[in-house]
């Protein structure tokens, strides 16, 4: 799988690959032109995540002839407008981009963006991603989604929309999760006698930092347990944000990684004791 991506292209090298008329629609360019300071971290960020992210188009593009992608928690849609403007609308295969958010104003708003730059094959919808799997005005074959700072479970959701619709390309970059690190917390004063690996988790920022990371563990493992190739890298540096750890899972079905994935997802929440937790990691019944 290709995870390498140029990561130091200045500012202006970014914003001149864009539509100047889009990028003062996204308010990262101010009227009369000028790069808008707050804006800056943002395109950057996007614009690395896209070179992760054409080569799949690409690749889905010209396996299929067609894509539909969906993007999770879309908010303002950034990424959605930017991979549009960028490499979408350029090649005459029929696609779309969808975005659901479960913030009618920020759906609404970019419904109205949509329509007034003439882009046909953007779509936004008022929706919460748990329900997403049960939606009938999703696409049922969906090649690419991207969750990009989901917030919470929202993340675990997309993915389970994805296994679900056996999705080719899944690119997520994780915002916080609390669930795992609340059971850690739980089980704190039983665990803490046992073992000095629980050292880890003791002070309870390292709790919350413990189950971060731990989740997204358990999600690789997850993907990895159905058939994706996982590559796990960093968004941006830290600098531009905190939460920058980028997950991105090809599907490739090697029958026996997936068999030595699935033991270690198992063996891993039972040795911390955190079967509650099972559910969340489980496989959805394929639905296409
Ligand atoms: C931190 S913002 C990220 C927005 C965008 N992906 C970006 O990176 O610019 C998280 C977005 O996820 C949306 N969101 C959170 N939970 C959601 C859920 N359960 N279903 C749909 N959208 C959700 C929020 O409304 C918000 O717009």
């Amino acid at each position: 799988m290709k995870n390498s991506v140029q990561k130091n292209n200045s500012i202006e090298e970014i914003y001149s690959k864009y539509s100047p008329t889009l990028l003062k629609e996204l308010h990262i360019l101010t009227r009369d032109g000028k790069l808008n300071q707050d804006s800056r971290r943002k395109l950057k960020q996007i614009d690395h995540l896209i070179q992760f992210i054409h080569p799949l188009i690409q690749d889905v593009l010209s396996s299929k002839g067609q894509l539909n992608l969906v993007d999770f928690g879309s908010g303002k849609s950034y990424l959605g407008f930017l991979l549009n403007d960028l490499i979408c609308q350029h090649q005459l295969l029929p696609y779309k981009i969808i975005g659901i958010d479960i913030r009618h104003d920020l759906v609404t708003y970019c419904q109205d963006l949509a329509k007034r730059l003439s882009f046909p094959q953007m779509e936004f919808l008022h929706l919460d991603v748990s329900q997403a799997v049960n939606s009938n005005s999703l696409p049922t074959s969906v090649d690419v989604i991207t969750a990009l700072h989901a917030c919470d479970t929202a993340t675990d959701d997309a993915i389970f929309f994805a296994l679900s619709k056996k999705t080719k390309h899944i690119v997520l970059v994780p915002c916080c999760q609390a669930e795992v690190a609340s059971l850690l917390n739980k089980r704190k004063s039983l665990d803490l006698k046992k073992n000095s690996l629980t050292e880890i988790w003791r002070h309870p920022l390292h709790t919350r930092e413990f189950g971060s990371h731990l989740t997204n563990v358990l999600r690789c493992l997850q993907l990895e347990a159905q058939g994706y190739d996982v590559v796990v890298t960093e968004l941006v540096g830290w600098e531009h944000s905190m939460k920058n750890e980028l997950i991105i899972a090809s599907k490739s079905n090697n029958i026996s990684k997936k068999n030595i994935a699935k033991n270690k997802l198992f063996s891993l929440i039972s040795e911390l004791g955190i079967e509650e937790i099972c559910q969340r990691f489980m496989m959805p019944e394929a639905t296409t």
